[in-house]
């Protein structure tokens, strides 16, 4: 088993080139299900999820051309499978994205049930009743969920109002509705700039999409879409999680080639806890000079409120801040299994229900942890950085499904961290 092994106490310096978004690029691979022609996705990060993904559509059919440059090439004449197998689903949860694209391209789909996973229960059933109301039929039976479009083959527009603002059942829905026949409305809907990137996308492959950026997506559905040539967004988690490390390290680090315009709330916080932030077009330059963070109060919501995927971070900056800070967690229901790992690294963390309250120390120490999920390994190494002593996280696999090259990109600004087996 492979971890990772941080030696804790160097400041953080220099520059770093952040990856394209993976939960941007995984719907925009789904949604090459839906072209009549080749598409060209560019900006892919390099991760776990992603192979996941293109796995799953090669074993539907669709031919896939990976480039040197990472952007891929999809092809879906061959397609001859509607069927995303149990074997992908359960190592990544996003394969349920292919859902709505199957089922409006081809009028059938059969899914595995994504099971529960660290983070919380986190069921589909929103995505479901979008289909249906669409006029899918759909059953679950032996795990799977089967779904059928009405006679005709073709899904109809409707108006869905989702109860809580799901991303990836937005993202389902809406590209369910590009090809439904008739107009839709999605209520509700998430604002991620995941979303909208996955929007424009749908665009420049012909779909009728009013509304992007707002909670209201009107969709006209037309008859085919054509392939089209897409960047993906940058990550905006992989971007807060470089500067709150250069934040708690005391250093100064620039992060380029990604988008200040989508950091708003983390930028906020960094600057509440005494960063000095300055940004360009696509760059985001943090500076703590030398200094220790000032404790934060943070609570996650739907964006453009602070994300959910940003909170295991700043965790760890309360936990090495001045003073007492709050995180509340209202997205997931058990998100905190960070809390008992930092813990075990001399942390003050003492979490109620859905709430953190951390008391900053001026020292971690380091210790042999385990990663739980994706967000709570990277604040792991983070607090690992910071740490007096020597830091083993374990079942870093969860990392490299969100982390490109996350030793390389650390040891570049002046980390001592390596990947070990054993
Ligand atoms: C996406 C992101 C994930 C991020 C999360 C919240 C991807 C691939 N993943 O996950 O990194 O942490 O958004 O920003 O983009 N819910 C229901 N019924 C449903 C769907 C969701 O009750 O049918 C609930 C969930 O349990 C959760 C909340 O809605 O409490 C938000 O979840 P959702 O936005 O769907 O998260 P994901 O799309 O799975």
């Amino acid at each position: 088993m492979e971890k990772l092994r941080i030696v804790g106490g160097n400041r953080l310096q220099g520059e770093v080139r952040i990856s394209g978004a993976k939960n941007s690029a995984l719907p925009i691979l789904a949604a090459t299900l839906l072209a009549e022609g080749v598409m060209r996705v560019g900006n892919l990060p390099h991760l776990h999820d992603i192979t996941t993904m293109l796995e799953l559509l090669g074993c539907m059919g669709v031919e896939v051309a990976i480039n040197e440059d990472m952007s891929v090439e999809t092809d879906c004449r061959n397609v001859h499978s509607q069927v995303a197998p149990y074997d992908l689903v359960r190592t990544m949860r996003a394969s349920i994205l292919v859902l709505g694209p199957l089922l409006a391209r081809y009028g059938v789909a059969e899914v595995s049930l994504p099971g529960g996973c660290a983070i919380g229960s986190r069921p589909v059933d929103l995505h479901l009743r979008g289909m249906e109301a669409m006029g899918a039929q759909v059953e679950v039976l032996d795990g799977y969920i089967r779904a059928t479009a009405p006679e005709g083959g073709r899904l109809r527009g409707a108006h869905i109002f989702l109860d809580t603002p799901t991303v990836t059942g937005t993202e389902n829905i809406l590209m369910a509705a590009a090809l439904a026949d008739g107009r839709s409305v999605i209520e509700n809907a998430a604002r991620e700039p995941e979303v909208v990137d996955l929007a424009n996308c749908l665009v420049a492959m012909g779909a009728k999409i009013q509304g992007i950026g707002s909670d209201t997506l009107i969709v006209d559905g037309v008859e085919t879409l054509h392939g089209c040539h897409f960047h993906v967004l940058p990550d905006r988690i992989e971007t807060g999680t470089y500067l709150v490390a250069a934040a708690v390290t005391g250093g100064k680090v620039r992060c380029r080639d990604t988008d200040p315009a989508i950091m708003d709330a983390v930028l906020v916080k960094l600057r509440e806890a005494g960063a000095l932030i300055t940004t360009g077009p696509d760059w985001i330059e943090l500076d703590m000079t030398g200094r220790r963070p000032k404790a934060v109060n943070i609570r996650t919501a739907p964006h453009p409120a602070f994300p959910t995927d940003m909170q295991a971070q700043f965790v760890v900056l309360n936990a090495v801040a001045e003073g007492v800070g709050t995180v509340i967690e209202t997205i997931f229901e058990n998100r905190f299994m960070h809390a008992p790992e930092l813990v075990r690294m001399g942390a003050e963390i003492h979490v109620e229900g859905n709430t953190a309250i951390i008391t900053g120390k001026s020292r971690l120490n380091g210790a042999p942890v385990m990663a739980t999920d994706l967000r709570a390994s990277a604040s792991l190494v983070l607090a690992a950085l910071v740490a007096d002593g020597t830091t083993d996280v374990n079942r870093i696999y969860h990392i490299d499904r969100g982390y490109e090259c996350i030793e390389e990109k650390f040891q570049q600004l002046g980390a001592n961290i390596r990947r070990v087996t054993g």
